[in-house]
């Protein structure tokens, strides 16, 4: 089961990931989240996303899938893998595709969220995330500043320096030119989901149409 989520910054892949990934049983490979390890890391890696990402702009594509192409190939992706984040281009679509042939394997969907801006406005502006055990929470929980803790860990939560309002912006209008145009590119293998709702009824929508998939 190979599987790509797509949608809008903001707009719950980190959030339905983790459903997706215990419902199939394979990893969740979020782009973001190794760039932002690297970052923690400080490798030299980590240093040249930051550049990119403190704006709201793309990591090179060369960068980005010399470091998926590596991540697949370990051997817990040999059963399927749900990429989050990735591909964000045409370049790193057509990367994706020349991966998967020379190890004769086939991409199963493309989940595609949708929501309406103003909603992703309010809710990357209000997320927050655990520096501990990396979950993802809203300002709307309770939390309200960086002093408060994590709902499920207790731990020092933060906020993305790219979830202040000019890169978050500058995502938004990134997102429209390089990764929208990947709908189209996918067309016969993206399933829809509308990401507007409650966490738990999107989850429940997407389960019953996963169903179909498994
Ligand atoms: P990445 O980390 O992938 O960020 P993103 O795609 O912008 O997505 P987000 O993490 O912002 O949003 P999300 O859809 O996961 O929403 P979430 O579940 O957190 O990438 C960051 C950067 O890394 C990029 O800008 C780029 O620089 C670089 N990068 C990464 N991949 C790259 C690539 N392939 N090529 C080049 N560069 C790359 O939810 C958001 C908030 O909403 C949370 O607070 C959550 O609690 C809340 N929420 C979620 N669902 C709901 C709901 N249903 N109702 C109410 N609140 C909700």
């Amino acid at each position: 089961m190979i599987l790509i989520l797509i949608g809008p910054p903001g707009s719950g892949k980190g959030t339905q990931a983790k459903f997706i990934s215990d419902r199939f049983n394979i990893p969740h490979i979020s782009t973001g989240d190794m760039f932002r390890q690297a970052m923690r890391d400080g490798t030299e890696l980590g240093k040249k996303a930051n550049e990119y990402m403190e704006h709201g702009n793309l990591v090179p594509d060369d960068v980005t899938v010399a470091l998926v192409e590596d991540r697949i190939r370990c051997e817990d992706c040999n059963a399927g893998f749900l990429l989050d984040g990735f591909p964000r281009t045409i370049p790193q679509a057509s990367a994706l595709d020349k991966m998967l042939e020379r190890n004769n394997r086939v991409l199963t969907k493309v989940i595609l969220f949708t929501v309406s801006d103003d909603i992703l406005v309010k809710r990357l502006s209000g997320r927050r995330t655990c520096r501990s055990c990396g979950k993802i929470s809203h300002v709307s929980q309770g939390i309200n500043n960086k002093l408060d803790k994590c709902p499920a860990c207790g731990q020092e939560v933060f906020q993305r320096d790219d979830d202040k309002p000019e890169a978050i912006i500058n995502r938004l209008a990134v997102y429209k030119k390089s990764t929208e145009p990947l709908i189209d590119y996918y067309k016969r293998k993206v399933l829809e989901i509308l990401a507007d709702g409650p966490i738990d009824e999107i989850k429940t929508r997407m389960a019953e149409d996963l169903e179909n998939i498994g």
